[in-house]
């Protein structure tokens, strides 16, 4: 298969177990991230070695220029209409399975494409299972127009969340503001702790300048996180969390 070598052990043994679950025929949603184009790698070595017929949408023009390269048939979401399974990385995963995602300020796209299908698989290393999400700056993506405006509008929302006072910071990439792909920037809301998403995801919904926030409440259908050793655990929606993953969450390594 693909670039063992270099890769890392957990995010490979998710991708494969992922990829494992493609199918002949199948319509799939392809994520963003270092763990999602592991799989995109995976998956287009399985594809060839087994002559799959697949059709895939992007949630990145990253993502999609990796596929393509490798001989995957990306396509538009809208041409597709509606996916079989879609494969993406995570920031976070709780015991809920809710999201924090846009690590990669993708989240809009891939809230899109995880919306369109019929089953939304999260592939991950240990380090992203938490008990509480909120460790990772939530990304929330705005409009350029009122961006100030809108910063403060989520100020105000986070006090009426008893998570006033924290930092709402504009991503950069040096000195300069993250674009996203489509053309607007991220605000990065370093919470610490988010002890009601559901509130929080309503709170911002409501913001007009706020295009779209990364918490990712009831999609995710399985989480596949990869282990060191090569095994995965499987997490659903009702499962307990493992103790010992929740030890290795010190295991991120760079999002
Ligand atoms: C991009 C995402 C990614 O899925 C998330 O940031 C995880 O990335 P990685 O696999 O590199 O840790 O949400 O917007």
């Amino acid at each position: 298969m693909a670039q063992v070598s270099e890769v890392d052990p957990a995010k490979l043994a998710a991708a494969r177990a992922a990829v494992a679950l493609v199918q002949d025929g199948m319509r799939l949603g392809l994520g963003t991230g270092s763990t999602a184009s592991v799989m995109v790698r995976e998956l287009a070595a399985r594809a060839e070695a087994e002559g799959l017929r697949l059709r895939c949408a992007a949630t990145s023009k990253a993502t999609a220029d990796l596929a393509e390269n490798l001989g995957l048939r990306v396509e538009a979401l809208d041409a597709i209409g509606w996916l079989d399974l879609t494969i993406d990385g995570a920031d976070e995963v709780d015991g809920q399975l809710h999201l924090i995602k846009g690590g990669g300020a993708a989240h809009l796209r891939e809230k899109i494409v995880a919306a369109a299908s019929d089953r939304m698989v999260v592939i991950a290393d240990p380090g992203k299972v938490v008990e509480t999400l909120g460790a990772f700056p939530l990304p929330v993506e705005v409009l350029e127009f009122g961006f100030e405006t809108t910063r403060k509008l989520i100020r105000r929302a986070l006090e009426g969340l008893e998570l006033g006072g924290r930092d709402v910071m504009q991503r950069l990439r040096g000195s300069d503001p993250v674009i996203t792909d489509e053309g607007n920037l991220i605000l990065d809301l370093h919470l610490g702790e988010i002890p009601d998403p559901v509130a929080l995801a309503r709170a911002l919904s409501a913001i007009p300048g706020v295009v779209e926030h990364g918490l990712f409440l009831g999609m995710c259908d399985l989480a596949i996180i990869g282990r060191p050793d090569g095994g995965v655990t499987e997490l659903s929606r009702e499962a307990d969390l493992d103790a010992d993953m929740l030890a290795a969450e010190g295991d991120r390594d760079g999002v």
